[in-house]
C-alpha cells in the first residue's frame, strides 16, 4: 500500500485531489496535513468523512516535530505539498506569512523527508517529493509564445516569489543531496471548493446575489483555465511515473480575458436562473492589482510527451460543471463566507 503525506488538502486544489485519489486507488494511504487557515475548511472533505484511507491531522507544515512524527509513524512513500498562502492579493499586503508558509514550510518538508529517506550515501528505493507550483514563478508573458520548463524563473509578485523560491530548495535537494524530486507547474485551475476570494467562484456568489463583479483593471489579463480535476490527474501521474529531477508544466491551452470569464459567467446566470437582473452592468472596473502580470500561457509538451497527460474536460464544460456546483452548494458558500470573509472583502474591493 503506498502511503502519502499530503498537504494543504482541505483547501481548493487538495480537497479535489483528495476525492480524485480515493476514487482511482484502491489500496492507497493518504495523511492529509492542513492547518486549517481561512482557506482550508473540513466542509471540502465531508465527502470521505468515514473512509479509514484518509487520515485527517490539523498543523502546521512549519512544525518539524508533527512532520517527524508523522514520517516516524506512517513511513510515507511520497509527499505531495499543496499547503500555500495562496492569494495574490493577500501577498501584497502581507507578504511574511507567505515566506513562513511556503518558503519555509517547504524547506521543513524537505528537511524531515530527508532524514527519513537518506539511508546511508543513498536514499530508500520508491520515495518521491512532489511540489505543487505554479506558472507565476515565470513572470509574465507578451502576446505571444508560452512557458515550457526551460523558460527562466522571474516572479513578480510576493506569492509567486515565495512559490518560485520554493522551488528552487526542491531543486536544491536534489542537486545537492540526490533527493528525488518533481515540481509541477500549473495555470489557473477553477472548479468546485475554491475559496470565493478567487476570480471564478467569487463572481458566481456576487452575480446571483445582484452584488458588483469587481473587475481589476480594463479585464483584459490574460490566463490559462485549467479544470481542477485535470490538475489533480496530471499530479497523480507525475507523482508515478515523473523522473527524477524534472519540472512538469501543466496547463490546458485554455487562454481566456479575465473579463471573458465575466461576461461568460454572468451569460450563464441569466439563462440558467431567468433572472433579468443578472446582467453585464453588474461589471465595476476597479484599481489594478499592483505588479499584475498581463498574461499566462502554458506549453504542456513535455508531460504530454513523457505522461501521456493531456485535459479532459473543455472550458466550456468545466465552468458549466463549476457554477452548477455553486449553485447546488449554497450552504458551502454560506458556511465558508461567515466568519471575516465581509470584512476583508469590503478593504479588498471597497474604494478601488
Ligand atoms: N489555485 C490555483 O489556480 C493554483 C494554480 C497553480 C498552483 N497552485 C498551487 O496549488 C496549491 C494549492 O492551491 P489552492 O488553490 O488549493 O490553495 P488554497 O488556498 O485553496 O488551499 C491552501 C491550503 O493550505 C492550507 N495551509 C495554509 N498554510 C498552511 C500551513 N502553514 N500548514 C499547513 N497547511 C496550510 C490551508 O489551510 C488550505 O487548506 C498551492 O501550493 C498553490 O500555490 C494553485
Amino acid at each position: 500500500m503506498k502511503k502519502y503525506l499530503i498537504t494543504g488538502c482541505a483547501g481548493f486544489i487538495g480537497s479535489n485531489f483528495v476525492y480524485y485519489m480515493l476514487k482511482k486507488h484502491e489500496d492507497i494511504q493518504l495523511v492529509n496535513l492542513d492547518k486549517l487557515t481561512y482557506a482550508g475548511n473540513l466542509e471540502n472533505l465531508k465527502g470521505v468523512e468515514g473512509d479509514a484511507r484518509h487520515i485527517f491531522v490539523q498543523g502546521d507544515v512549519c512544525d518539524k516535530a508533527l512532520v517527524q512524527k508523522l514520517f516516524a509513524q506512517y513511513d510515507f512513500d511520497c509527499v505531495i505539498n499543496f499547503a500555500a498562502e495562496s492569494h495574490v492579493d493577500r501577498s501584497i499586503t502581507n507578504p511574511e506569512i507567505f515566506v513562513a508558509t511556503n518558503v519555509m514550510g517547504t524547506v521543513n518538508l524537505l528537511q524531515c523527508a530527508k532524514e527519513a529517506w537518506q539511508q546511508g550515501g543513498g536514499w530508500a528505493p520508491g520515495k518521491k517529493y512532489l511540489q505543487v507550483s505554479t506558472d507565476e514563478v515565470y513572470g509574465s508573458l507578451g502576446a505571444d509564445g508560452f512557458f515550457t520548463e526551460t523558460t527562466p524563473l522571474c516572479p513578480h509578485s510576493p506569492y509567486s516569489s515565495s512559490k518560485a523560491s520554493a522551488d528552487l530548495f526542491v531543486m536544491a535537494y536534489h542537486d545537492t543531496y540526490g533527493m528525488p524530486v518533481n515540481i509541477t507547474r500549473c495555470s489557473n485551475n477553477y472548479g468546485p471548493y475554491q475559496f470565493p476570494e478567487k476570480l471564478i467562484p467569487l463572481m458566481i456568489n456576487n452575480a446571483k446575489h445582484h452584488k458588483s463583479l469587481p473587475v481589476y483593471g480594463d479585464g483584459m489579463n490574460v490566463r490559462d483555465w485549467l479544470y481542477v480535476e485535470d490538475h489533480c490527474k496530471a499530479i497523480d501521474m507525475v507523482a508515478e511515473g515523473g523522473r527524477d529531477g524534472e519540472v512538469y508544466n501543466v496547463g490546458g491551452h485554455n487562454e481566456r480575458p479575465n473579463i471573458f470569464i465575466v461576461q461568460t459567467i454572468l451569460s450563464q446566470l441569466h439563462d440558467q436562473l431567468g433572472d433579468e437582473e443578472i446582467g453585464e452592468n453588474l461589471i465595476q472596473h476597479v484599481t489594478d492589482r499592483l505588479g499584475h502580470d498581463r498574461r499566462y500561457g502554458i506549453d504542456p509538451a513535455k508531460i504530454r510527451a513523457e505522461l501521456g497527460w493531456y485535459p479532459e474536460t473543455s472550458f466550456e464544460l468545466g465552468i458549466v460543471k463549476t457554477i452548477n456546483w455553486y449553485l447546488a452548494h449554497e450552504d458551502w458558500m454560506e458556511n465558508v463566507t461567515s466568519g471575516n470573509y465581509q470584512k476583508y472583502y469590503d478593504e479588498m474591493y471597497k474604494n478601488r
